[in-house]
């Protein structure tokens, strides 16, 4: 069995056990104000190896380390320009990843054999604490089988990972929901590999000029975070995404309807689901609803197109992502 432990907080003694576990090189899942991560020491190839195994992750893939403050995220990279040291001032701790060039202390496991290494200071107590404890950063993908859903409970983490994982720290649901936003700084210009919970308009007030995210486009017409397969973040459910009230002529199976701000008149059988019109609530929700309907066993999940917007882009992404058809 899994070990799971309950932890009220950054003093909890858990977390020096926690701690002892990752410093011998074992893996500890734990929550971040995001979704749960997978922990490992970041400096220790062969416990990062264990990540990969884990999850059935790509070795094409990096993992982000995480840090405590600052001075642990320049000890990480070669270069720390004025948009890390702007960005960092405003967001962090918080839900925003920066990619660097990398120093030669960041082990090339970590980086998937690349120049950069992807940076984030998590909101969390109980995660600065645990990276406080280690006195290391920690690396931490999402703690979920590759292309899975990823976890917004702690209860999530040991029916995706299972046997895998040394133990699970149980703080509760996670507050922001959807995954970091994660920020190319080590280019000419700086630009969006993944949108999340800070928009394109907060981070060009703080640093002015960069690229946005545009969209999932054709396969291979441009460069993502290397993690974002076009299909990604998938229940177990087929999920379709629809214009309002389409999709249910035919239905058979269990099926769920999602829809945002007023439901449409449903056929007989189909339970109807209704989501805020409001991005921010929708985005902490969405994981957790995609699991409910899960564990509930529907067989289909007919969704709505949400909204167009700035506000919507990381909810837009992930269910593009959750809905696409398997990857050739
Ligand atoms: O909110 C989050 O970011 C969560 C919590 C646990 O911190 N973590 C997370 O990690 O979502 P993961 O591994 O599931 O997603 C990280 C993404 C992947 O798509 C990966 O390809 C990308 O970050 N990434 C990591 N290192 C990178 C690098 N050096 N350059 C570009 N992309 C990188
Ligand atoms: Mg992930």
């Amino acid at each position: 069995m899994t070990r799971l432990l309950k932890v009220s907080g950054p003093d909890d003694r858990t977390i020096l056990e926690a701690a002892a576990i990752l410093v011998a090189g074992g893996l500890v899942a734990f929550p971040t104000e995001t979704v749960y991560g997978l922990g490992a020491d970041g400096l220790n190839p062969e416990a990062v190896a264990r990540i990969y195994s884990a999850k059935g992750r790509p070795a094409t893939n990096p993992v982000i380390l995480h840090v405590a403050d600052v001075a642990g995220a320049q000890a990480l990279v070669s270069e720390w320009p004025e948009t890390a040291r702007l960005l960092a001032e405003r967001y962090w701790p918080g839900p925003l990843t920066l990619v660097l060039p990398a120093s030669e202390a960041v082990p090339s496991i970590v980086r998937a054999g690349g120049p950069t290494v992807a940076l984030r200071c998590p909101a969390h107590p109980v995660a600065l604490a645990l990276i406080r404890a280690v006195g290391r950063p920690l690396a931490a993908p999402s703690a979920n089988r590759s292309q899975h859903l990823s976890p917004s409970l702690a209860l999530h983490v040991v029916s995706s990972l299972g046997q895998a994982v040394d133990l699970v720290l149980d703080g509760g649901a996670t507050e922001a929901g959807l995954e970091s936003t994660i920020l190319d700084l080590s280019g000419a210009r700086p630009r969006i590999l993944r949108p999340g919970p800070i928009t394109p308009a907060e981070l060009a007030r703080t640093i002015g000029d960069l690229e946005t995210w545009e969209g999932v486009v054709e396969a291979g017409q441009r460069q993502d975070a290397p993690g974002m397969a076009e299909r990604h973040y998938s229940p177990q459910a087929r999920l379709e995404l629809v214009d309002r009230g389409k999709g249910l002529s035919a239905t058979s199976g269990t099926v769920a309807y999602v829809g945002f701000g007023t439901l449409p008149a449903l056929p007989i059988g189909v339970r109807g689901v209704l989501l805020p019109l409001d991005a921010e609530v929708v985005g902490t929700r969405l994981y957790a609803l995609l699991h409910e309907l899960d564990d509930a066993g529907f067989a289909r999940i007919v969704m709505e197109r949400p909204p167009e917007g700035e506000a919507w882009l990381a909810v837009r992404d992930r269910l593009q992502r959750a809905s696409a058809k398997e990857r050739v």
